[in-house]
């Protein structure tokens, strides 16, 4: 029969990768509740209609990249293929605007997206994401990036870039976009066909091509913050000055646009090195209109994305050490059957006691040691039958290698003075 494999763009998060990922939840979960994020989990699945409108239809991802299907009621869903558009639909319909503003919630889970996969680009991946409805204030811009230097610096990166960029609103952007064609149609000779069809539908995209045919035509395009309304230049100014005040390096890139269409005013990404062809190991931004936009009072928000996967294939790139998951630090031992049963009797307790125990399932003693060994016990509880029979078992340090004979009763005692 033919074996059956994972699904393209899938991975096996095995147990040595665990440790990684362990490491990298409990920072993210840790600094979360830190800056004062409380979580909030969105269902796997959404209406179709929820992504197409928040995320935006001319969108690679609406377009391109969903996992969308029928349930058995007909009802339209998706695999979310990101978690904004969920979490804002469920502030929403939990009416958590009635909540002291600002709201801060953070998520973390698997999200969908059927893209080519690539070193750091995968079908099923992770994110921790933070939002903050409520309020327009740059601070709050400021206070979703320090969390997301945070992350990174936590870890013991210290070489990432910080790409910023403000996108502008609705009040602004029209005009920048017109002469963004303007620039377009002069150099029509010059684009290439996505750029071509991109600048009707999606125009800002433009400036995210990477074709070599392009790239002088991006070089000398407009550029959005020449055409900012006060608002959002004012928004921006007083952001960057935040972050200058902090010390926290950032470089403007005028062609950051992002793949999301809510984004208004501030955009940020973060960038490494050693980590494939996807270089962002986080993006986020400010959207004050997706609120709005999917049926909600006309709050304002501002969050980011950190993808897991990319993280931790930083943190091996980088040969970062994480700490070792514990493993149970007693094995036990037994020859003969009736001494078996009571092996089994003394696991139980031993783990009752809130201690990590093992025993072997099979095997002589030699066997059933070297098991203890592989498994990087540190105590191991010998029961033998004569040994039983006076009611006593050995104890072995195996970091110490030391031995003693311990009466039954005070094993779990003799257990807790060497741990
Ligand atoms: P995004 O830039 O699409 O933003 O994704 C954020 C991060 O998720 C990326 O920087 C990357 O590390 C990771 N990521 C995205 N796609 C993949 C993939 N196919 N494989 C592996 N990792 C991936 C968002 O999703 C926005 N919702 C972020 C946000 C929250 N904006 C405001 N609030």
């Amino acid at each position: 029969m033919a074996r059956f494999t994972k699904p393209t763009g899938t991975q096996d998060i095995l147990p040595e990768d665990q440790a990684y990922w362990a490491h990298v939840l409990k920072h993210v979960t840790e600094l979360a509740q830190r800056y004062g994020f409380q979580r909030l989990d969105p269902p796997v699945i959404e209406h179709t209609e929820l992504f197409a409108r928040g995320v935006g239809d001319a969108t690679d991802i609406v377009e391109k990249e969903m996992y969308t299907f029928k349930d058995k009621g007909g009802d339209s869903l998706t695999l979310r293929p990101e978690f904004t558009a969920g979490v804002v639909r469920a502030y929403i319909e939990n009416g958590m605007q009635v909540l002291p503003q600002p709201v801060k919630l953070y998520s973390i889970g698997p999200l969908f997206r059927y893209e080519r996969p690539q070193a750091g680009r995968f079908r099923q991946f992770h994110q921790f994401n933070a939002e903050i409805f409520g309020t327009p204030d740059p601070l709050a811009d400021l206070e979703i990036m320090l969390l997301a230097w945070d992350v990174y610096a936590g870890l013991g990166f210290t070489s990432l870039s910080f790409q910023l960029n403000s996108t502008g609103c609705p009040a602004c952007r029209p005009g920048y976009v017109e002469a963004l064609k303007a620039h377009y149609v002069a150099n029509d000779a010059h684009i290439c066909e996505d750029c071509r069809r991109r600048l009707d539908k999606n125009p800002l995209r433009v400036l995210d091509c990477k074709q070599p045919t392009c790239q002088p035509v991006i070089a000398d395009a407009p550029k959005i913050s020449d055409y900012l309304c006060a608002e959002c230049q004012a928004h921006f100014t007083t952001l960057r000055q935040y972050l200058d005040s902090l010390n926290r390096p950032y470089t403007i890139n005028h062609r950051l646009v992002r793949g999301l269409d809510y984004y208004t005013k501030t955009v940020f990404e973060v960038w490494a090195e050693g980590i494939g062809a996807q270089a962002a190991v986080c993006g986020g931004g400010r959207y004050d209109g997706l609120m709005a936009l999917l049926g909600g009072p006309p709050q304002p928000g501002v969050g980011f994305a950190v993808g897991i996967e990319r993280t931790v294939l930083l943190l091996k790139s980088q040969g970062v050490t994480v700490p070792e998951l514990p493993t149970p630090p007693v094995f036990i031992a037994y020859v003969g059957e009736s001494a078996r049963l009571q092996a089994v009797h003394l696991l139980v307790a031993v783990r009752n006691a809130g201690i990590g125990a093992q025993m072997a399932m099979s095997g002589s003693l030699k066997a059933q040691l070297r098991q203890a060994d592989k498994r990087g016990a540190r105590l191991l509880l010998i029961l033998g039958e004569d040994e039983l029979a006076r009611g006593e078992v050995t104890l072995r340090d195996l970091s110490q290698a030391t031995q003693e004979t311990v009466r039954f009763d005070d094993v779990l005692a003799a257990l807790r003075t060497r741990l």
